[in-house]
């Protein structure tokens, strides 16, 4: 799976008024109609039972400068919040960070167990595209896209 070169994104919410995130490359798109998407989270996250119970999330897809928010949110026993510049509430109170290249607001749409991970599918209700270039995670290392390289 190091292999496979994969966007970041740092999944959010704020169920009680708390706000609760972590990194996943796991993002993926499921289905257009209904709009759909997914990712999955390690069972031993400590993070999940939190955002399990939040009425909506946001994924913020992260721009190429914000591997260190990245790696924050991957990072236990700190204040993840507190090492981001920024964020605001969304639909829902839910956190969008600042600087990300594009944030989808989620409802839950259903939750299974896969192996030793949980899927967490959302049906989009909402998005905002700032726009930027993204942040790539390859071989457990941050990089960023170059485009026009196939000729
Ligand atoms: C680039 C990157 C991608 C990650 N992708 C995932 C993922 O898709 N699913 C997951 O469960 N954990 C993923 N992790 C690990 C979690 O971010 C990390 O284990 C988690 O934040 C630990 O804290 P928690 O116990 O509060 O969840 C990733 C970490 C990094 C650095």
């Amino acid at each position: 799976m190091a292999a496979h070169a994969a966007g970041v994104a740092i999944v959010t919410a704020r169920p009680g008024g708390v706000p609760v995130g972590l990194t996943v490359t796991s993002f993926t798109s499921v289905s257009l109609a209904p709009p759909l998407v997914s990712f999955y989270v390690d069972h031993a996250s400590a993070t999940w039972p939190a955002l399990r119970e939040a009425d909506c999330f946001a994924v913020n897809i992260l721009a190429e400068d914000q591997h260190e928010l990245a790696a924050n949110f991957a990072r236990k026993g700190i204040d993840r919040f507190a090492t981001c510049p920024g964020w605001r509430a969304g639909v829902s109170g839910v956190p969008l960070l600042d600087g990300s290249i594009a944030h989808l607001v989620c409802r839950p749409h259903a939750v299974a167990d896969i192996g030793d991970h949980v899927l967490a599918v959302g049906r989009v209700v909402a998005t905002e595209l700032p726009g930027g270039r993204p942040l790539l995670y390859h071989q457990a290392t941050f990089g960023s896209f170059v485009a026009g390289q196939c000729e």
